[in-house]
């Protein structure tokens, strides 16, 4: 959480970096903030609310500062005022800093600034930082200019704990920035005559698409013509330059309301993209190219861990399903931020993996570390290219969905499904899964585009549904087998942008608790695909239905539905159970997305949420 932003060039800072920072947005919408470099010192403009606030603001400014750094906050130390907002300047207006993460000691680091006559202008642990390198950078005034800050930087880092990603500036060096990483994300975009830094590539790409990934203890010095890098115990690295494969106008709106809509209807291509090139000639079966682990390693493989968290975690639970149904390989799955304090027993050949859309989420990314940590091989589904994720883990899938910039993350989560489905289907014709099943699979796989085409056909049908439910606070989501992850997944999207509470439940749980809630003002939405378990699922629909509980009904079953047997019926193709819980996904998002409109929420930046969640 948190996005920063920091720009060294020809150009007028002000401009590129609002425009890099709404490109952050998504990282944290609390309040905003630029320093500059003017020629006399440094300017700081900072208020709560949106960038586009800030953007107003900076206009009138109209700075022709050619450096600067900037920031979008979620708060977590402070509350949400002008004064908490970064940038932060120190105490002598010297040096300025803007901070993604925790300082966890900052309350002695404070004392200690207090005692050497530091004073403090907010309640933030960041501004402790941009004191604490004032106070180095003061008491080494014979050092080089340059190095001095990159000196002043490193020695307060030294008694930093927690986790930072930092872009700092000083009233006496207008053409440098420097910028360190523990924790939190940080990149640098490399340009011509200029260069940036920032917390994520969709703040620079469009002005570069050469970029350099921080790791985890390294601190950048940025000027104009060049970047060099070195780390916290000051040896030299040498940069790797990597290309973006996106462009800025995939992280545009277009012709849509929100991102979140844009990416529920650009569900056929990212799956299409998804697939590409991953299928054996013979289409029998999936391939991946970056597992990095050979046939023979895999028949050593008896158990297969899952960790994730929120959207992620539920295609965890998918996955779970879909592989122990093709493969036979037991699966467990973990809430990521769980896994890494209680000392799970794990089975000698386990092998994990990471599910990550972002890839920087701090809880996933600690689970990776210690299933690493102790001593086992970790693959990770991720969507983020070059994120933290899919740099330290030991191979992976990387989701090709393109960038997700909705908080509500929605074609990120059915290409996880894609990618667990095929994983079933790679791992079962490893193991008892016939060449003609495999077939079938495959074929279903190929088919998705164009079924959820004809799904999205039927928005306005499902807007209809949605504006009739717009009203409710209360709603149960139903379904059994993989189909109950799936109603986890709708409850949290509807709860996550409208804002109303909703639950997901195996649909044949609900008569040993949650029946208790059913009345005319909870209604709920029931899974009710094709299959072994409709029957079933049709005698809950009664059993609510038998309670005055409304029932929208999401389901495949053709004329073993027949319309009198719920309120509203959103009907979807009938496909090969490997592709189910995609198909049924669909009209939850779409259902969630239309009640929140109706609701007048900010469906893009809903209250409190952050798309990247970097802080634990
Ligand atoms: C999804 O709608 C949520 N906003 C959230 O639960 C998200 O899935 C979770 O924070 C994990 O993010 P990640 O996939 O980037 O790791």
């Amino acid at each position: 959480m948190c996005g920063i932003v920091g720009y060294v060039g020809k150009h007028a800072a002000s401009s590129i970096l609002v425009e890099g920072l709404k490109h952050l947005e998504y990282r944290g919408y609390d309040s905003s903030g630029i320093a500059l470099a003017e020629g006399n010192g440094i300017e700081v403009i900072k208020k709560t609310g949106r960038v586009a606030v800030l953007a107003g603001l900076a206009q009138k400014h109209a700075s022709k500062a050619s450096m600067g750094i900037s920031h979008t906050r979620w708060a977590t130390h402070g509350g949400v005022t002008d004064e908490n907002a970064h940038p932060h300047l120190s105490w002598d207006s010297k040096i300025a800093l803007v901070h993604n993460g925790v300082i966890e000691n900052y309350k002695a680091l404070r004392t200690f600034l207090e005692g050497e006559g530091a004073t403090f202008r907010s309640q933030t642990d960041s501004e402790v930082l941009a004191n604490l390198i004032a106070y180095y950078y003061n008491l080494d005034e014979t050092a080089q200019n340059g190095n001095r800050l990159v000196c002043a930087v490193r020695q307060s880092l030294i008694h930093v704990e927690g986790t930072y990603g930092i872009a700092v500036i000083c009233a006496d060096l207008p053409n440098e920035i420097v910028g360190a990483r523990k924790g939190s994300p940080l990149c640098i975009g490399v340009g011509h005559g200029e260069n940036l830094i920032a917390s994520d590539v969709a703040a620079f790409v469009g002005r570069t698409q050469n970029v350099v990934y921080l790791d985890d203890g390294q601190i950048v010095h940025l000027s104009r013509e060049d970047f060099s890098i070195t780390t916290i115990a000051e040896e030299t690295v040498s940069p790797v330059i990597n290309q973006i494969d996106w462009k800025i106008e995939e992280a545009e709106l277009g012709s849509y309301k929100h991102f979140m809509e844009k990416e529920i209807f650009e569900q056929p291509q990212a799956l299409e993209n998804a697939m590409r090139g991953r299928f054996s000639d013979d289409e029998s079966t999936a391939k991946f190219g970056g597992l990095n682990l050979d046939a023979r390693e895999w028949r050593q493989v008896d158990r297969i861990v899952f960790c994730g968290c929120g959207t992620a975690w539920h295609a965890c639970l998918v996955a779970e399903y879909l592989i122990e149904r093709f493969s036979r390989i037991p699966v467990e799955v973990e809430y990521a931020s769980e896994f890494r304090y209680r000392n799970a027993p794990l089975d000698k050949n386990a092998l994990f993996f990471v599910v990550s859309q972002s890839g920087e989420t701090i809880d996933t990314l600690e689970a990776l570390r210690e299933a690493q940590r102790k001593g086992f091989r970790v693959l990770g589904i991720t969507n983020g290219v070059g994120s933290t994720i899919a740099r330290e883990s030991d191979g992976g899938v990387y989701q090709h969905s393109g960038p997700e910039i909705g908080v509500a993350s929605t074609k990120a989560f059915t290409s996880q499904l894609l990618i667990s489905g095929m994983l079933g289907l790679y791992l079962g014709r490893m193991r008892d899964l016939s060449f003609g099943d495999g077939r079938e699979m495959v074929k279903a796989f190929k088919s998705l585009p164009g079924l959820i085409s004809q799904i999205l056909d039927q928005a306005d049908q499902i807007k209809a549904i949605a504006e009739r439910y717009a009203e409710f606070q209360d709603f149960l989501f139903l379904g059994r087998q993989s189909m109950f992850p799936i109603a986890l997944e709708g409850a949290l999207k509807l709860k996550e942008i409208s804002y109303i509470h909703a639950e997901g439940y195996p649909a044949a749980e609900m008569k040993h608790g949650p029946i208790a809630l059913i009345s005319e003002q909870c209604p709920s939405v029931v899974l009710s695909p094709h299959g072994d378990t409709l029957k079933k699922v049709m005698s809950n629909i009664e059993e609510t239905r038998a309670r005055k509980g409304r029932v929208i009904a999401i389901t495949s079953a053709g004329k073993d539905f027949p319309d009198s047997a719920a309120d509203d019926i959103i009907r979807i193709p009938t496909a090969h159970s490997c592709i189910m819980p995609i198909l049924s996904t669909i009209p939850l998002q779409l259902l969630a997305y239309y009640i929140a409109c109706k609701r007048g929420c900010d469906v893009d930046k809903p209250r409190n949420l952050a798309k990247s969640v970097t802080v634990e």
